[in-house]
């Protein structure tokens, strides 16, 4: 079977897509540097190879390609925090467009031509229509969702240039956890609302917050499309599938289709826990715009993807469980 090298699979979304490439059958080498991502998940729980190390090092990356028999890579590495991005832009470019850089030069230099690359919804700034297409014009409003797009556009140069094929995807709000409870998130620091409310659950925090309770929403607060992690890395799986057997270069959009508010978090996640959450209101954010929806009709029919856990509930649950399981004791 053939190996696949996943950068970053030592943090939440890319330790489920090695899970997903290992039951599918393939052979998986994962490279993080282990600024964010957890040793333990790859060498104890998925038990594959961990190479410790950075994609900006051409040296290593050289190394690898020539030592295994890499027909694909997956690169989940990149730091992700938004509002970091805004206050440092030049640690988001140097990681996140520079260290792609130099892995996929590494790559054409080894002639390894097939790439699946996480992008995100953020690149198209502010909706001017809902569900959002791959079409929508592209307007990144911060240096994260700008680093992005400055990667999709390297990509299509590498394509036309080098015959580098690539998937792109462009997730909305990824969530959940395994549903067999082995792996989970755990970002430090924590940014993403699932795992906020699930802490003042566990009162591992005092209270959640609401930034903005008068958008034109049906409740007032932000609307987000949710997407269980477990169906994104089977979207990986898919989309490797589809550069294997020699498809072109392609976006794709994973989201769920549907929009949850912030208060419909927070009331599932109080369903969920049977425990009450103490809510803050705040003001709005700046850049947070009132509603991100996506249409996956694309990644449905060119990939035959379909979601198994589209359900609000179920995707909080995972969480739950993997959260209890990794801070109750
Ligand atoms: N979490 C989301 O909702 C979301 C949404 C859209 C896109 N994404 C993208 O998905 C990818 C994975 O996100 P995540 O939530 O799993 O983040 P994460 O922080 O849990 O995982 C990223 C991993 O990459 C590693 N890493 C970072 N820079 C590296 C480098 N230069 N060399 C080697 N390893 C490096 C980190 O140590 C970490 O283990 C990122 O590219 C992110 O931008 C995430």
């Amino acid at each position: 079977m053939s190996t696949i090298l996943v950068t970053g699979g030592a943090g939440y979304i890319g330790a489920h897509a090695v899970l997903a490439l290992l039951n599918a059958g393939y052979e998986v080498i994962v490279l993080d540097n282990l600024s964010y991502g957890h040793r333990e998940l790859v060498e104890e729980v998925l038990k594959v190879k961990l190479i410790v190390g950075d994609t900006n090092d051409r040296a290593l990356l050289d190394k690898i390609f020539s030592t295994h028999d890499i027909a694909a890579v997956m690169h989940f590495a990149a730091f992700i925090a938004v509002g970091e991005s805004v206050t440092d832009p030049a640690k988001y470019y140097r990681n996140n467009v520079t260290g792609t850089l130099t892995l996929l030069e590494a790559m054409v230099d080894a002639s390894i031509k097939k790439f699946i690359f996480s992008s995100t919804c953020a690149l198209y700034g502010v909706p001017k229509f809902i569900p959002l297409t791959e079409d929508h014009p592209i307007n990144p409003i911060s240096p994260y969702a700008t680093s992005k797009w400055m990667v999709e556009r390297i990509l299509s140069d590498f394509d036309t240039a080098y015959n580098l094929k690539s998937v792109r995807f462009r997730y909305f709000n990824a969530a959940g956890a395994d549903p067999d409870g082995n792996l989970g998130e755990d970002h430090e620091p924590e940014t993403h609302i699932i795992p906020l409310v699930l802490f003042a659950a566990l009162g591992k925090r005092e209270s959640i917050a609401i930034f903005g309770t008068d958008y034109p929403t049906e409740d007032g607060t932000c609307m987000r499309d949710y997407i269980h992690v477990a169906d994104l890395a089977q979207a990986h799986v898919l989309g490797l599938e589809y550069l294997l057997k020699g498809g072109d270069s392609e976006v794709f959009n994973l989201g769920n289709g549907n929009g949850f508010s912030v208060r419909d978090v927070i009331e599932t996640a109080k369903q969920v826990t049977g425990k009450d959450i103490k809510i803050v209101e705040r003001e709005r954010r700046p850049g947070d715009p009132p509603i991100l929806v996506g249409s996956s009709e694309k990644a449905r029919k060119v990939l035959d993807w379909r979601p198994n856990y589209a359900d609000l509930k179920q995707i909080i649950s995972h969480a739950w469980q993997w959260h209890q399981k990794r801070h109750v004791n």
